[in-house]
């Protein structure tokens, strides 16, 4: 059942030139129908550079954004209208404003889980791959960085030399986990190395072997002599690696990484939205964006792809 549905949006999207995008924490079944699979920073630069007429992303609304924003004329759907990220939604344009007003010789670096409207007013953008490279290539000493205060505090202690002001925001996910279940995993798994991502709380990213992005967590086990890991970041990137390292073991951290709306992507989804690009019905969810946005919005992704990329 499952291979007839992944075989009719793999024909689909062959007759109709629709490139599938996913980010990792997607469900392996919709992997397997993907173009192109990543982290945020993968998925932007391969976004920038596809040649189909149509995209059809499957994550969440500031991921097809960005897509959109990179590939202004094409058009970008979002696989599931509903699938958005509570950390982009936390800032408003205005307050970061009336914050630059007060120090005007601060730059303002945004994580790129942020909505187009935010990014306006921020002077570069990172991914959590690319943060640490990003502020330590830029001149600037005194920045803002927004919104996730555990991701800003891991970049604050690998850029020592740079004043960097951090807000209160960040992802609730990661953010739910705790040192306690740290101890717990470590002690249920004493040989396994402990990986995770850095917008996790500093009490539990300073107690990893490894802190960094998804697809930095995805190397490093892939490439380790490790034979066991605990995983502290969205439970599908275990599932994943057991999967593709099966001589390997993969334990997570806490069961309360589960991210509900990269959850909210079903394979049936991926299918009804690839029909309705296809039939034109006007049913799938289209990213719309007036052109000033695109153009003001993309002023920080350009200059992250320039110094990063
Ligand atoms: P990365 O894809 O940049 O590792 O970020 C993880 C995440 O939370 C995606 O929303
Ligand atoms: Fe947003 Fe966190 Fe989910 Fe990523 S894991 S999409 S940051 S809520």
């Amino acid at each position: 059942m499952i291979r007839d549905i992944q075989d009719e949006i793999i024909r689909i999207k062959k007759e109709n030139d629709i490139c599938i995008l996913a980010h990792s924490y997607q469900g392996h079944e919709i992997l397997e129908v993907a173009d192109f699979v990543g982290d945020s920073y993968k998925l932007s630069v391969d976004a920038s550079k596809v040649t189909n007429k149509n995209i059809l992303f499957c994550g969440v609304h500031f991921m097809a954004e960005t897509a959109k924003m990179l590939s202004p004329d094409k058009r970008v759907f979002l696989a599931n209208p509903l699938a958005g990220c509570p950390m982009a939604e936390q800032m408003e344009p205005e307050m970061i404003e009336q914050i630059k007003k007060r120090e005007p010789d601060r730059k303002v670096v945004a994580y790129i889980n942020t909505t187009a409207a935010l990014k306006t007013v921020c002077d570069v953008c990172v991914t959590s791959s690319s943060a640490v490279k990003i502020v330590k290539a830029m001149d600037d000493k005194k920045l803002l960085f927004i919104p996730d205060c555990n991701l800003g505090s891991f970049v604050q202690k690998a850029c020592p030399d740079k004043d960097i002001m951090l807000l209160n925001g960040g992802c609730p996910v990661h953010a739910a986990v705790t040192a306690e279940e740290v101890a717990e995993a470590k002690a249920l798994h004493p040989n396994a190395k402990l990986l995770v991502h850095p917008e996790c709380r500093p009490a539990v990213s300073e107690q990893a072997d490894y802190a960094g992005s998804t697809s930095g967590i995805i190397n490093y086990a892939k490439s380790s002599d490790a034979k066991e890991f605990i995983i502290g970041t969205e439970i599908s990137i275990a599932e994943h690696l057991q999967y593709e390292c099966p001589e390997k073991r993969f334990y997570i951290l806490s069961k309360k990484i589960v991210c509900p709306n990269m959850k909210l992507t079903t394979l049936s989804e991926v299918y009804n939205s690839a029909r309705s690009i296809a039939s034109g019905d006007g049913e799938a969810f289209e990213i719309i964006m007036s052109d000033e946005l695109i153009a003001k919005a993309r002023v920080c992704i350009d200059e992250m792809l320039r110094l990063g990329g």
